[in-house]
């Protein structure tokens, strides 16, 4: 898939690029303990420092093979965060993961609330995918507003399912599927039309996730 470059006022999201490796290990490193405990790590590899290189190799093999979109968030020429799209599927599934990260003093200006109803839009209603995920662990406040505040719908627990910061962990699973925004995901949110209620978590849900499974 070429990488697209998808324009808002007050944020443009485009492919991630070799040349982005600097900015990106600087943004890592200076918010390392803002992002360490919610990052996706290998099971069995003892934790080594980032290889910013190597990663962005691997993102644009898989949107070289069609399963990827990384894109940055730039807002003001600066490098503010990252939105990645992996998983994607077409045919009868055609459905894609989505994860994200903006560096600590980006946070809580909408960035990545803005920049996953964006890439949303752009792959419901220009490349054809019918559903969207986002998997969030329960201790992750601010990422459940994201989903929140988009109205993408609850879906349930999957539990010990992505290996986070060197273990697994439970995650709160939602999504939205093409037909619940017909006229755009962004336009929605602007326009203040996001149904309320949708991301909801069952209290049965939030009790087994603060039980061990094991
Ligand atoms: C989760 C995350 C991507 C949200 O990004 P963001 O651009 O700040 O998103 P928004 O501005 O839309 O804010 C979302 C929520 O973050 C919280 N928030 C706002 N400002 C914040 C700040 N300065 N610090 C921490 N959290 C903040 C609020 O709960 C906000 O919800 P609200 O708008 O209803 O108040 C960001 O907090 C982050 O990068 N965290 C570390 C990495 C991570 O958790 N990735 C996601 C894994 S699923």
């Amino acid at each position: 898939m070429s990488l697209p470059t998808l324009r808002h006022p007050s944020l443009v999201l485009r492919g991630v690029r070799m040349r982005d490796a600097k900015d990106m290990e600087k943004a890592l490193s200076q918010h390392r303990a803002w992002l360490e405990p919610w990052e996706a790590t290998t099971p069995l590899i003892r934790l080594a420092p980032a290889d910013t290189k190597a990663s962005i190799r691997g993102l644009l093999k898989a949107a070289k093979d069609g399963t990827g979109l990384p894109l940055v968030m730039i807002s003001e020429r600066q490098l503010v965060g990252q939105l990645n799209v992996s998983q994607i599927t077409y045919g009868s599934l055609s459905s894609a993961n989505l994860g994200y990260w903006v560096t600590e003093s980006a946070a809580g200006q909408g960035f990545t609330t803005l920049a996953v109803a964006m890439a949303t839009d752009y792959l419901f209603f220009e490349k054809g995918l019918h559903r969207m995920e986002v998997c969030i662990r329960p201790e992750n406040t601010a990422s459940l507003r994201v989903v929140a505040k988009l109205g993408f719908r609850y879906e349930g627990l999957r539990r010990r399912y992505i290996h986070i910061n060197g273990k697994w962990a439970d995650h709160f699973c939602f999504a939205l599927v093409q037909e619940e925004v017909r006229g755009g995901i962004v336009k929605r949110f602007e326009e203040g039309r996001v149904p309320g209620g949708l991301a909801a978590i069952p209290e049965l849900d939030w009790v087994k996730a603060r039980n061990p499974l094991a």
